[in-house]
This record gives C-alpha cells, structure tokens and sequence, in this order.
C-alpha cells in the first residue's frame, strides 16, 4: 500500500484527480470505477475544471459506479445516479452509453448484479478504482460483518451507515436500508485503486485499513492484498496510524 498523506482536503482532491488524469493519458479507453459520497466531490470538480480546460478528455472513457441505493429512482436527489450527472458526467464530455450504475429493479436484483460484472469483465476489467471509506470501515457498501461477498449484491445496510448517510436526507427514516454493491472481489479485480479519506471521522477506520489486521470486521483491511493501492489522506484522516 502506499500512503501519501497530505494538508487537507483540497489537496486530497487534486492528487486524486490526478491519478485519474493519469489513467486516462494513459489510457484513452480506460474503465473507470467511480465513487459517491462527500468525500469524492472536489475530486469530480477539479476533474471537471480540468476538462473544461482541455485537460483531459473522457469521450473514450467508460465508467462503473461503485454502488447504489436500492429503491431509490435515479431522479431522487440523494441517488448515486443524481449525484453523478450533478458532479461529474453532466459536466464532461462522456455519453450515457459509456456510464453504468448499479440502480435497477428489485426483482430482478440477482440477475441484474450478475450481469453488472459480466458487463465489467466485457469491458476489460476496471483500471483504476476510486473508493471512499465508511466511518465504520466499509468500502462501496461492503459492511462490516462475518462474512463479506465477492460479487455485486444487493446489501442491508448497518444501522451506523444509515445514520451517517441521514445527513444527506430530511429524516433517516427517508434513509433506503438497502444498497447494490459491488463485492470485495469486484473491488479487488480493479488494476488500480485510489482510496481517499478526509477528516477524523475516518481516523480510526484509516488505521485499522493500513496498519490492522485482515478482517471481515474491517472491510477495507483487505486492500492490503492488494497489489497497487494508493491512499491518499489529510492529516486528520491519517492522524491515528501508528
Ligand atoms: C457511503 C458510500 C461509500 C462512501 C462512504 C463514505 O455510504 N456507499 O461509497 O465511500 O459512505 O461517504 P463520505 O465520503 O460521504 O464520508
């Protein structure tokens, strides 16, 4: 793993549009897999200035989000569907053909989420993976538990993830208990993975990601394994790791 530990947020955001910038000079045809969260937002604004100025260009790029909140229309304001087209791909020059969400129909979650990563494995395998992290050390929606998927699934959230995420709605009875994730093995395929944290909400969980043990407990932790996974944290973020 490598840890680049920086001054704040800001900067947080600007090394990890970088990396994307990167993925994608590289590659002009990179597979994407993207984030939500309030952690991800100055990277998706500065990526935007950066393709207004010319500086990169997505219309060969195709995208994977992370995940999904299940039963809510892609119109709600708090869907990750929402949030994307408001942060990013409204904004940019990419197509609805090259973007794929993991919002679908309840009844048919199971074929739906066999069909999300065989539609990942057709498009090559993702190239650069950005995550967030839970206060609780989940990764997309991967809680914390005994066990932990390996494939996208339909996901009850804990209690604490429902209480973190309130934030964002008018009540957290408004909160879906329910999410479509990709699993730890559809994280873990990714070539590489970028995973950024921001302020002492996320300190305890950060340690335990870098310096803990592998465990179910941690979701996260099992980066570890993982051969290319840079985390870029502030300060506050990083400030537990011993
Ligand atoms: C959410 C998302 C995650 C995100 C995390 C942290 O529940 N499912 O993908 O990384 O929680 O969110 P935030 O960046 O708002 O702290």
């Amino acid at each position: 793993m490598e840890l680049t530990i920086v001054d704040n947020y800001q900067e947080m955001s600007e090394r990890a549009a970088a990396l994307v910038v990167a993925a994608v000079e590289t590659k002009p045809a990179a597979v994407l897999g993207l984030a939500t969260g309030s952690t991800p937002e100055g990277m998706y604004a500065r990526l935007v200035k950066l393709s207004r100025e010319g500086k990169v260009d997505f219309s060969r790029v195709t995208t994977f989000n992370l995940d999904e909140y299940a039963g809510l229309a892609p119109e709600h304001e708090q869907s990750y569907f929402y949030y994307m087209h408001h942060h990013l791909f409204n904004l940019i020059n990419i197509g609805p053909e090259q973007i794929n969400m993991p919002g679908c129909d309840l009844e048919n979650v199971e074929q739906f989420c066999l069909e999300y990563d065989q539609r990942i494995a057709a498009a090559g395998g993702i190239d650069l993976q950005v995550l967030g992290i839970g206060g609780n050390g989940h990764i997309g929606f991967n809680e914390p538990g005994n066990q932990l998927r390996v494939s996208t699934h339909l996901v009850d959230l804990t209690e604490d993830t429902i209480l973190a995420n309130s934030r964002f709605f008018k009540a957290v009875e408004e909160v879906p208990r329910q999410a479509v994730t990709m699993g730890l093995g559809s994280i873990m395929l990714a070539g590489k993975i970028v995973l950024l944290a921001s302020g002492k909400a996320k300190a305890e969980a950060i340690a335990r990601t870098v310096c803990g043990l592998v465990t179910t407990e941690v979701p996260a932790s099992f980066l570890q394994l993982h051969r290319d996974v840079t985390i870029i944290a502030d300060r506050e973020a990083a400030a537990l790791i011993s």
